[in-house]
Parts: C-alpha cells; structure tokens; sequence
C-alpha cells in the first residue's frame, strides 16, 4: 500500500506513561498525537447526558447515531474534543467519565463506530496514537509498532504518587489492586483485547525515567523514519 503519511501505533496497559510519552515524541517530531482514549471517554460523556442509563448497552447503541464527535487541535497543541460542537476536554476526564469510558468502550458497536474517526486522522496527518487495540486493529498497517509497559508495581507507584500531589487519600495498595483489576479487564474484554501486536516492539519502562522513555521511543521512530 502506498500511503502518504507516517503512522506510529503505542499500545499498553493503563499507567505505562502512553500519553506522556507519545505526546512528547509527537512534539519532537513534528506528528499529531492521538489520545484515542478521549474519544472513548467523549463517548461516556454523550452517554452521561443523554441516556437513562449509561451503562445499558442497548441505550448506548441507540445514541451512536444521533452523536457527533470531533477532534480538534488548537494553537495550546492539546487535543480537544467536540461533542456536537461543544468543547467537553476537561469534562471528560471527571471520574465518573473516567469509570463509564471502561464500560463503553467494551461494547462492540461504540468500538466500529469510533474505527473511522481514528483511522481517517492517520489518513490525512503522520500520527503517533495511542490506546490499546491500535496495533492490533485500528491501523494493523502502522509503519511503527510500540507495545509500551511497566510492571504493576512500578505504574501503581508513579500514579499514587500522582495522587498524593493532589492530596488524595487513596493507599498504594488501593491503587495497585486498581491498576491489576482494569489490567485485567482489559486484556480480557471479549472484543480488541489489550494485547501485544505480533509485530511490535515491546519497551518496558519500569527502569526508565520520562526523559529516558520519550528517548527510547523516538529512537525507534526515527530509525524507522530514515529507513
Ligand atoms: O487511556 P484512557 O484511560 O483515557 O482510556 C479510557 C478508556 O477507553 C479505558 O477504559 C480504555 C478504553 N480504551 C480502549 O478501549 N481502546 C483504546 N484504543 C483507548 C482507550
């Protein structure tokens, strides 16, 4: 296939440092990040304001139709998202969007819905997108494959040391058996399971610093890039 734009797929656990990471290579490269767990979470937010009940899957589907859904990228470099032309960035990232986006993005028809949104940005922009079927099913032709980890221990630690910044209260073991739990469900949902691509390249960062990491990654790419 001879496409015109240059895509990296990131996939991995929650807690692994995606979106960090793959922001800050995206700047130094010049390429378009992706945070395709916005668009899930945009989702969650629709489902909020307009169904009964969220969780219901058959009501979800229901409101896919009737839902527009748009990614924007402002002068702050930030990827904001558009629901119906309502800005809902911060919106999106409140707990209850966070818990919800688990439970949406589990059900088959909000997954195809979404497969074009995400793939018509790689179409159009070089990309680094990140998530976790993205190797595995939304660009499977991706020109750079990353499968991006840390231990258990390691992701629970940085993201409770997250929360302690903002004064939560929530023990180290609370947000590990947390982190174990949505490992779980998401290597094992039944449709685009978490999972290594066959042609990946796996980098743990339990031993790497962020300046470490973003270093790692970009070095692949531009291995990649000058090929
Ligand atoms: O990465 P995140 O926490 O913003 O993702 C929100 C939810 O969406 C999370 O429960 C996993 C899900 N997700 C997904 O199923 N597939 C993706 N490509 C990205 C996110």
């Amino acid at each position: 296939m001879n496409r015109q734009f240059f895509s990296v797929a990131i996939d991995g656990p929650a807690g692994a440092g995606k979106s960090t990471i793959a922001r800050k290579a995206a700047a130094s490269l010049g390429f378009v990040y992706v945070d395709t767990g916005a668009i899930y979470r945009t989702v969650a937010c629709a489902a909020l304001r307009s169904c009964a009940d969220p969780s219901d899957r058959t009501s979800v589907e229901a409101i896919l139709p009737n839902i527009n859904i748009q990614l924007d990228w402002q002068e702050d470099g930030v990827q904001h998202m558009l629901l119906d032309g309502e800005d809902v960035t911060s919106e999106i990232r409140r707990p209850e969007v966070s818990g919800l986006a688990s439970v949406v993005s589990a059900i088959p028809a909000v997954r195809q819905f979404l497969l074009d949104t995400q793939r018509n940005v790689a179409k159009t922009h070089n990309v680094i997108m990140d998530g976790r079927d993205i190797g595995t099913v939304v660009l499977p032709d991706a020109d750079v494959k990353i499968y991006l980890s840390a231990s258990a221990e390691v992701r629970a630690k940085r993201r409770w040391l997250e929360l302690q910044e903002r004064n939560r209260s929530d023990t180290y073991e609370e947000v590990l058996k947390d982190m174990q739990e949505r490992d779980w469900r998401d290597m094992h949902r039944e449709i685009a399971p978490l999972r290594q691509a066959d042609d990946a390249i796996a980098v743990d960062t339990s031993a790497l610093n962020l300046e470490e990491s973003v270093s790692a990654i970009e070095k692949i790419i531009r291995e990649k890039l000058t090929l």
